[in-house]
């Protein structure tokens, strides 16, 4: 017999007691303790079953292409019927448009569920028109927002796709704490794994991150599903980038670029249009360097201002990479380059907006940065990647042969460094002077 047990969930970190406390003893948060009842299947006398490899069947997995291939690339091919997908991201940086492109794609073959607990019907059906220019006829808005209403939906009818935005807003009557509490969001992600795995449709979920980059709920929501993506990008620019960090069935190295466009998010074919200045004549202060994003090389423009300071302290001011790697490099350049540049600011961005931590960029940094003191611009069409390091000298970097394809492909003809060099002879090659 099933036997109603009661257990003590920690709201903020999501750990368990068998009794109550003021403050949670995992986490230290006050008063963030819920009664919940569960109930215990001790005593249960079910026993497992134990099977040899070779009788384990293995069914050949179809997966669902969801026409953006940038997407079904993250993915690893496309949707896995009966996996649960968790779309996570910053508020406002697209989830629900591509959710809901994903969704519309599928739509014009198999049914498509979207259940919004956090815009009503004719706000969605508004933003879906900006989306496409005909409306396909089989993607259901779902009305409401109780899990356990869903569930029955799906029984009965039988989608390809559910949609549920967000994870966040949705509830579940099993439980009576607050929508987007810990216990909750548990509780969900547990129906709709069952959901899914018992009826085989894949189910994307989306849930927020809060401001210092977690999914808000436990880390055990990561857990629980098969596949983490990741949507990010800077609200201030267009692009976004798209990140398996988990993938039951597929790597976590590809990554899906987008653009944020009027109608919706747009595939990025040449990400060099995304991240360059694309100006037709060579200025001094910008070199081409080639990065890494998961398994995909991209290549990014750096650009360098060095202006005599006003201050009794030059400023460094950097965009897209870290300050402490810009003092590093202009001390470098300074003492290994002699170009003193103690007298001078300098500022440096990654056009676009992207954020690197990758130490392939520094050579493309501090060429722009030595192209900026001489005033004299590089060559056009070369592409650079190569690690500086504090001797001077600049060591080769891993993806040799991807980052060179890719800037062959993208129309560069002279790329360094695939050999380890000096940086200031490679600076005066390349400058010329
Ligand atoms: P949204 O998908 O609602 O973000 P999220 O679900 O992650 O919170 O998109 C938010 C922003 O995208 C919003 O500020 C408006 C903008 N947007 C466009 O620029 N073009 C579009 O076609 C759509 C639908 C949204
Ligand atoms: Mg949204």
């Amino acid at each position: 017999m099933v036997k109603k047990q009661k257990k003590f969930v920690c709201q903020e970190c999501g750990a368990t007691f068998s009794k109550w406390y003021g403050r949670c003893p995992n986490c230290g948060a006050w008063n963030s303790l819920v009664e919940v009842e569960t109930e215990s299947t001790k005593g249960n006398k079910t026993s497992l079953r134990s099977l040899p490899l070779s009788k384990v069947e293995v069914n050949n997995v179809h997966r669902l292409t969801t026409g953006i291939k940038e997407v079904n690339r993250v993915l690893g091919g496309g949707l896995v019927p009966g996996s649960l997908i968790l779309l996570a991201g910053e508020p406002g940086i697209g989830k629900s448009t591509l959710a809901s492109q994903i969704g519309l794609n599928l739509a014009h073959k198999c049914t498509v569920y979207y259940l919004s607990g956090e815009e009503n019907l004719p706000q969605i059906k508004l933003r879906l028109q900006r989306l496409t220019s005909s409306l396909p006829a089989k993607f259901y808005l779902i009305e409401g927002r109780e899990i356990a209403g869903l569930e029955n939906l799906v029984i009965k009818e039988k989608p390809s796709l559910v949609i549920v935005d967000s994870i966040q807003t949705v509830e579940s009557g099993v439980l009576e704490s607050q929508i987007g509490s810990i216990s909750q969001i548990r509780q969900i992600a547990q129906q709709l794994m069952d959901l899914a795995k018992r009826y085989l449709v894949p189910i994307i979920i989306i849930g927020h991150i809060t401001k210092e980059g977690r999914i808000a709920g436990p880390k055990l929501l990561e857990h629980m599903v098969d596949t983490v993506i990741y949507f990010e990008g800077d609200s201030n620019h267009q692009f976004r980038i798209l990140r398996a960090v988990k993938n039951r069935f597929g790597t976590t190295n590809e990554v899906g670029l987008f653009t944020m466009e009027g109608s919706g998010l747009r595939e990025v074919a040449n990400p060099l249009t995304l991240f360059s200045s694309q100006l037709k004549v060579a200025v001094p202060g910008a070199a081409t360097g080639v990065i890494m994003e998961g398994d995909r090389p991209i290549l990014v423009e750096v650009q360098a201002l060095v202006n005599p300071t006003v201050l009794n302290i030059p400023r460094r001011v950097a965009q897209g990479i870290s300050t402490n790697k810009l003092i590093i490099l202009s001390a470098i350049i300074s003492r290994r380059l002699g170009l003193p540049l103690g007298n001078y600011d300098v500022f440096v961005n990654i056009t676009g907006g992207l954020r690197i931590q990758e130490p392939a960029i520094d050579l493309a940094v501090s060429l722009a940065i030595v192209s900026a003191v001489k005033q004299k611009p590089l060559k056009p069409k070369s592409a650079f990647f190569g690690e500086v390091g504090l001797l001077g000298e600049v060591r080769p970097v891993p993806f040799i042969n991807r980052r060179l394809k890719e800037a062959k492909r993208l129309g560069m003809e002279r790329v360094g460094v695939t050999r380890p060099t000096l940086l200031r002879k490679l600076a005066k090659t390349e400058l010329g002077y």
